[in-house]
Order: C-alpha cells, then structure tokens, then sequence
C-alpha cells in the first residue's frame, strides 16, 4: 500500500509542478493582440471529423464570400488546415498531431469544425479531447456562449472558463489502486480573475448591466470558493454592474423557471459547469446544433459549435445533412472579433432570416430537409439579396 501511495505521490508532485508552471506562464501573458496593428490576419480552416467537414465547409464557403475584398487587398488570409481528424489523432496518439499544431499556431484566428472525443471504452484509444488540448495548447481561456429567444425575453451569454477546473488535469487523474480513482480540480487567481474580467467588461461595453457567477462553493469550498471571491472582488471594481451569484444545481432549474430566467443577463461560471449549463440553455434556442462559440486568449481565437461531432448521423449516412447553423453563428462571432462589425451584422440578419422568419429551407439532419450545402446556398442568396 505505501508503495502505492508513494507512486501516487511521485505523479501528484509533477502533476503540482505543471500547474505552477502553467499559472506563472498565464500571469506573463498581459496584453490582448491587437488585430488593427497587423498586416494581415491568418484564418485557420480545421474541418475536423463527423459531420465537421460538412459544417465547417459551407460556413467557410460563406465566411469566405464575405471577406472576399479583404482578401483580394492581403488584410487576410485564408489556410486549410487538414488532418485533425480522429484516424489521424489516433494514428500518431496524440490530441493534436505536431504539425497540426505548428499550423494552428501560425493563425491568428481559427474556425474549427468539431472533434470526436473518445472515451474509455470507446472503438479509439482514450487520447485527450482536441477541443480541450486546443484550449490549453492556445491557452482559449474564455468560453463566450451567447444564447437568445427574442420572443422570450431570454438573452444570455455566458463566459465559460475554458482552462482550468475539472478540465485542466482532466486526463491526468490517477488510480491510485485498482479500487481507488482520484481526479483533479484546478483554480488559480489568475485564471478567475481574466474569466470574470472579460465578463465584468462585455457586460459594461453592451450595456447589459449583470453579471451572475455560477459555482458550487458551498461544496466545493477551495476550488470554487476561489472563483466565487475572485468574481466578488473584480465586481468592486463595476459598481455600475448588479453582481449576483448562485449555485450550479439551482441555476440549472432557474434557466427553466420563466418568470426568473429572463433576469439573468451575463454569466461565468468555472469550466465543467459552463459545459453543463450552455448545453441546457441552447437547448431553448432550438438545440445545440444552433450555438456557437467563441474561444479567447490574448494571442490566439478560435470559433467552433458547442456541439459534437455526432458519429452517429455519419454511421448512418446522414452527414450532408447536418445543421450547419452553429458554426455560421461561431462565424459571427469571428468577424465580429476581428472588427467586422458590418460583415457580422450582416450574417447575423442572413441567419435570423434564414432560420425563424422565412423558414424556406429546413434543416432536419434526415433525408426529408435540407443538405448543408442547400441551407447554405440559401444563406448566401439572402446574403447577396441585403
Ligand atoms: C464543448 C464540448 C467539449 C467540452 C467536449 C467535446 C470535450 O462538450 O465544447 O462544450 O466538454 O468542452
Ligand atoms: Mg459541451
């Protein structure tokens, strides 16, 4: 048994060394790039796996259409980045193959489509998610989810720690014997203090006004309970802002209670609660397959659908058919972070459009809707009709 715990120890001890390591590096990291002051931006391309390509393509398709004067005049670039696939990752064992990454961190920007992510017991060896070695490796730390129901009054945006909490040493847990599993949960001062920052400033530059934190720090007291002050604290310096906090189970029955629900403007929340929640609440926009996603860090962006990669549809045959929406709404997003404000209106408008208020072209992920490729024609020529 002492020998057991010893070696327990021993993988405990690198395993604190990293994480120190990781906090000293993300307190270096001081200024935001700015994109104005480059040349010319690079945009990733990365279709993944699933139904990824399918999406990722014709949202490139249409990304591409409007940035075409951009590119003409060298402001941007455009790179296919190939072989982030599951065959490919399970191939050379890694989340992320090294000259995958070398590219991607030649971008600037990056839309990617979504990744499978195996797990124990999986037809895949257990490599770590791409998604989650993408955020660490660009260090993304901040998750922003916007969900919207107009006619319900519900208008949310969450700011998802993206870097550390149960996610930061998720594949480094340890049996420590054949009975006993130990996992890790990570929180550092730097880490809550950029996530609620970013949440404190959107809330002031949109005007929203609140800002609700989510944990369980009655519970989890250290991890979460670090968050929660460091959240109280940056809320000294908004006073402007109503600053409210609640916990993670009664949150998740409040976005479903209409009377309060409205309430709730701007939110963050530590990494494994931002997941469970943002899943829940996209669900009352239509689904999942209607979010989209950015991922922030100060050198690095990149946008993707909160969704998987859904397997499932493409063993059936079904991948053409996929909803390509989530990743039209992470290309607002992108165009919005590299200041196109107009282009990202205008796809915006094209997708409101497109998707509640002139439902000509369906989507159902079967046979009986519409391809991918035919919502995106369908998007394109509404564009080109604005
Ligand atoms: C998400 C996804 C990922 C996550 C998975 C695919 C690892 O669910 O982006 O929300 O858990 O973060
Ligand atoms: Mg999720």
């Amino acid at each position: 048994m002492n020998a057991k715990i010893q070696e327990a120890k021993e993988k405990f001890g690198l395993l604190l060394e990293k994480q120190l390591e990781r906090n000293e590096k993300i307190k270096a990291e001081k200024e935001f790039i700015d994109y104005s002051k480059l040349d010319t931006i690079i945009i990733g391309i990365v279709g993944g796996d699933g139904i990824g390509p399918a999406i990722t393509e014709e949202s490139a398709r249409i990304l591409k259409y409007l940035l075409e004067d951009k590119v003409n005049a060298g402001k941007i670039e455009f790179r296919n980045i190939d072989g982030l696939t599951i065959e490919n990752r399970a191939k050379v064992m890694k989340a992320i193959p090294d000259d995958v990454l070398a590219e991607l961190k030649e971008c600037h920007v990056i839309l990617k489509g979504p990744t499978t992510t195996p797990r124990a017991g999986d037809e895949w060896p257990n490599i770590e998610s791409a998604n989650v070695a993408m955020r660490k490796e660009l260090d993304l730390f901040a998750n922003i989810r916007p969900v919207k129901v107009p006619e319900q009054g519900i208008d949310w945006t969450f700011f998802r720690e993206n870097s550390e909490g149960s996610y930061a040493l998720g594949s480094n847990g340890i049996h420590i014997t054949d009975e006993v599993a130990f996992d890790f949960c990570v929180t550092t001062t730097e880490g809550s203090y950029r996530i609620a920052k970013a949440a404190f400033d959107y809330a002031r530059k949109t005007g929203k006004g609140k800002v609700t934190a989510v944990t369980k720090a009655n519970v989890v007291k250290t991890t979460d309970g670090k968050f929660l002050n460091i959240c109280q604290e940056v809320a000294k310096d908004y006073p402007e802002i109503e600053f409210d906090d609640w916990y993670i189970d009664i949150m998740t029955a409040k976005l479903v209670d209409e009377k309060r629900r409205k309430d709730f403007k701007v939110l963050v929340l530590p990494n494994l609660y931002g997941d469970i929640l943002t899943d829940e609440a996209a669900e009352f926009q239509g689904g999942v397959g209607t979010a989209g996603s950015s991922n922030l860090g100060k050198r690095y962006a990149m946008f993707e659908a909160i969704h998987g990669s859904a397997p499932r549809m493409v063993k059936e045959g079904r991948a053409q058919y996929a909803d390509p929406c989530s990743m039209l709404r992470a290309c607002v997003m992108l165009l919005e972070h590299i200041g196109e404000i107009e282009l990202a209106g205008k796809l915006e408008k094209a997708l409101d459009y497109c998707m509640f208020e002139n439902k000509k072209v369906v989507i159902t992920g079967r046979a009986d809707g519409a391809t991918s490729r035919e919502f995106g024609d369908y998007v394109l020529e509404t564009i080109k009709s604005m």
